[in-house]
């Protein structure tokens, strides 16, 4: 049940599996976004907490050690019994979530049960990691192994705090790493308590440790740490920059990264504009914009262009915002003031620049950071909302004629994480599906994420995927083995 005032059992620190102060004794605020006041103040951690952790999860990786000696399949059960807590605590882990988070109770619940589906899914995935049996040339015969990177460093937003936890810990866990994570300095409850569970499901001491902290402080002590194998990151794009250069300066740790998107979504002349019209409103508007793969430039074919920008612009004007625990609520706060004040200055942008402001525009209300739905026709490429990420609700409709121009706009950007195209043309969709620059392709459907099937970015959206069967790579290393026989056969 949805209950604003969840208890908060847990503030600290969480490494070698016991909840510690930070180092320096230093705490700070997480903000309750809906109402902008503090919900409660959480242990700070910084470079001494990170270099504890470090030692936690690189002595739990050990020769020897409880983990590296459990077999395949109980490291399978484990994440298994964790996914299952999970569940049994999902009501108060999406209260928790959406206190933190701002967004609508509702939302909170399915992003835990997508949570859970993840580390379902790597479960299965723990005893079935095996590598090759490869005739070398020679008197020679060689087989690889698939051994865990070690100690991996892992640096999680605030938009879908369990989740990207989830698609961190769950292939990290199935290959064997131990892990040092940072979530976000805006959602620390959801890990905190998420590691409790950790504990109560069984993972041996030091395997799983959570740090909260800032990013230039903690982050970045991850990120240049040397005795982390690995860190993966999920942010902005100008973070995974520094990230990538403190692994090349400090020891060339593995990095992989899920960074920012400007994605396309084309609609053509041939759909059913209602149904068009619906997909494109949950692609921007979903978790109030704040989505890496969010459908941030609706490409509208000419035929249909005002009728489309009608429906949109009456759907979105209906979209119910307010009090994220309130029964109905579709969009709750952005998630901190330098949010809310970037999204309202690129708003303003795109007002100066030309656009046609159709409907929001503003501040909803005057307590905590909502924003109305926005939404703009008459977008232009050259136009500061249909370059940039805005990560909130606005939609930029944006007009074009040939399949063949929309495939070179779409693909006019830095990044490319994912795209959509809806249409009733088999031909026109793989086109565009082999043509378009960006690691997920929806067709007739957006945001459709599933925990089967890889998930990341192309371009400066990032390098390595996520989910599926490609995420374990990131988390394994190979080893070749060759042995002399004496006779071939
Ligand atoms: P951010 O990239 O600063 O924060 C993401 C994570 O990185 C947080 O845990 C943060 O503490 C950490 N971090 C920040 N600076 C760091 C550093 N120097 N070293 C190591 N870790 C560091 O993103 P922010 O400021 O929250 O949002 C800015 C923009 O980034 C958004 O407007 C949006 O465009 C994009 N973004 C993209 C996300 C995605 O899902 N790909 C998620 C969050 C933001
Ligand atoms: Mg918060």
């Amino acid at each position: 049940m949805a209950n604003r005032s969840p208890a908060i059992k847990h503030t600290q620190l969480f490494i070698n599996n016991q909840f510690v102060d930070s180092v320096s004794g230093k705490k700070f605020s997480t903000i309750n976004p809906a109402t902008g006041e503090k919900i409660i103040d959480i242990a700070e951690g910084d470079k001494a907490d990170v270099d504890r952790a470090v030692v936690a999860a690189r002595a739990a990786f050990r020769r020897g050690s409880p983990w590296r000696s459990m077999d395949a399949s109980a490291r399978g059960k484990l994440i298994a019994k964790l996914a299952s807590l999970i569940e049994r605590d999902i009501g108060h882990l999406a209260n928790l979530e959406s206190l933190d988070n701002g967004k609508p109770y509702e939302d909170s619940i399915f992003d835990i049960n997508c949570a859970i589906d993840t580390f379902r899914y790597y479960a299965g995935w723990a005893d079935k990691i095996h590598g090759n049996t490869i005739p070398s040339d020679g008197n020679f015969f060689s087989y690889t192994r698939k051994e865990p990177v070690g100690v991996v460093g892992q640096i999680i937003p605030w938009n879908y705090p369990i989740l990207m936890l989830a698609w961190k810990w769950g292939p990290a866990l199935a290959a064997g790493c131990t892990m040092v994570l940072k979530p976000a300095e805006q959602t620390p409850l959801t890990a905190l308590y998420v590691a409790s569970l950790s504990k109560e499901a069984g993972f041996p001491d030091g395997v799983i440790n959570v740090v909260p902290g800032y990013g230039p402080t903690a982050g970045a002590a991850i990120a240049s740490h040397r005795d982390i194998n690995k860190v993966a990151f999920t942010g902005s794009t100008v973070v995974g920059h520094l990230i990538m250069e403190a692994a090349a300066k400090s020891n060339l740790k593995r990095v992989s990264l899920e960074l920012g998107g400007k994605s396309p979504l084309v609609v053509c002349n041939d759909v059913d504009v209602d149904e068009a019209v619906e997909i494109a409103h949950t692609a921007i508007f979903a978790n109030h914009g704040q989505n890496c793969c969010a459908g941030s430039r609706t490409f509208v074919q000419e035929d249909i262009y005002e009728e489309f920008v009608k429906k949109a612009t009456d759907k979105a004007a209906r979209r119910k915002v307010g009090d994220p625990f309130a029964d109905g609520t579709e969009q709750g706060p952005q998630i901190d003031d330098e949010m809310f004040n970037k999204v309202l200055n690129l708003i303003e942008s795109g007002k100066k620049e030309g656009a046609k402001l159709e409907c929001g525009g503003q501040r909803h209300g005057t307590k905590g950071y909502f924003i109305q739905p926005t939404v703009f026709s008459n977008v232009k490429d050259s136009m500061r909302i249909a370059k940039e990420e805005i990560f909130g609700p606005v939609q930029s409709i944006i007009k074009f004629k040939t399949l063949e121009e929309v495939i070179e706009r779409a693909n006019n950007t830095t990044y490319g994480l994912a795209a959509g195209i809806i249409t009733k043309n088999i031909d026109t969709a793989l086109v565009f599906a082999n043509a378009v620059e960006a690691g997920s392709v929806w067709v007739n459907c957006y945001d459709a994420v599933v925990p089967q099937a890889p998930f990341g970015g192309f371009k400066q959206s990032g390098t390595g995927r996520e989910l599926g069967e490609d995420s374990l790579k990131e988390y394994l290393e190979v080893k070749t083995v060759t042995i002399k026989i004496p006779v071939k056969n």
